[in-house]
């Protein structure tokens, strides 16, 4: 059985330290994808203004109204929570989510997936472009109503978000091809594995997957793990607070850690 316990701190920081020192830069890497995404995504000087989704996020962190909150993970009960306590513990932070917007302006994705929206704010910053069509999936509901609310204070009409736990609501997007998918919720091994085999198989070549928090636990570690040595997976990038896969046959196969 596999330990599904998040990582403690010293843990997690000493796993840090290792990809610091073990992860490399441009110049040790020949693909020529990886190459262009070390330099126009992970270097970019481009400074972008992102000031209206961080006051959200900012209004979202000092928010003590409390609200129903499942806890897919563990119990799977229903109990009270403070948006201020979920928005400092769920939302990816700035740096990751201008990373996020970064890989699609760069990518220029049409049809984006997210599983795992919280309160929308990565969502947000997933959509760097009035055309994008983003569908983004939330277990519960009145973390979602959140969602939707800064969406609207953004003025960002382009997203849907379904609600429900993933296992009931895959199916409903699993037959559309995404070009982007970004899996942030249910860190778990057995489920991860599962919401990638399915939404790979409606995927196209060019369709990029993102993992969030590959190194969290045990369980998380061993799902990138097995994902990296699938025989249809071509290219992988660790960043460690985020993986990158792609499935596209006409690159090299080979695993990259890189360091952001
Ligand atoms: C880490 S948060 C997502 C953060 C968000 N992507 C961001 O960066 O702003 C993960 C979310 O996934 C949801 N979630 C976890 N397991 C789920 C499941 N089995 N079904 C539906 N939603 C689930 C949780 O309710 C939580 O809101």
């Amino acid at each position: 059985m596999i330990d599904t316990t998040p990582y403690s701190k010293i843990k997690i920081t000493l796993k840090y330290l290792r990809y610091f020192l073990s992860s490399k830069g441009k110049h040790s890497v020949h693909s020529p994808l990886v190459y262009q995404f070390i330099t126009q995504v992970l270097n970019s000087n481009e400074d972008g203004n992102y000031s209206l989704a961080e006051y959200e996020r900012k209004r979202l962190q000092s928010d003590t109204t409390s609200i129903d909150f499942v806890d897919f993970g563990k119990s799977g009960q229903t109990f009270e929570k403070k948006i201020n306590t979920i928005a400092k513990n769920s939302l990816k932070s700035k740096k990751y989510a201008q990373l996020l917007r970064r890989i699609a302006q760069h990518f220029q994705p049409n049809k984006v997936l997210e599983l795992g929206t919280s309160f929308g704010i990565t969502t947000a910053y997933l959509a760097y472009d009035q055309s994008v069509d983003i569908t983004t999936l939330e277990g519960s509901e009145r973390v979602a109503q959140e969602a939707v609310q800064v969406w609207k204070n953004l003025k960002l009409s382009q997203i849907q978000c379904i609600t429900g736990d993933f296992d009931k609501t895959l199916h409903l997007v699993s037959q559309q091809s995404f070009d982007l998918i970004y899996l942030d919720g249910n860190h778990r091994c057995e489920p991860t594995l599962t919401y990638f085999n399915i939404l790979k198989k409606n995927s196209h070549k060019k369709t990029i997957f993102i993992f969030d928090d590959i190194h969290y636990s045990e369980s998380m570690e061993e799902a990138w793990n097995q994902i990296k040595q699938q025989p249809d997976i071509t290219i992988t990038i660790d960043l460690f607070f985020v993986g990158l896969v792609w499935i596209d046959p006409s690159l090299s196969k080979e695993n990259f850690v890189l360091r952001y």
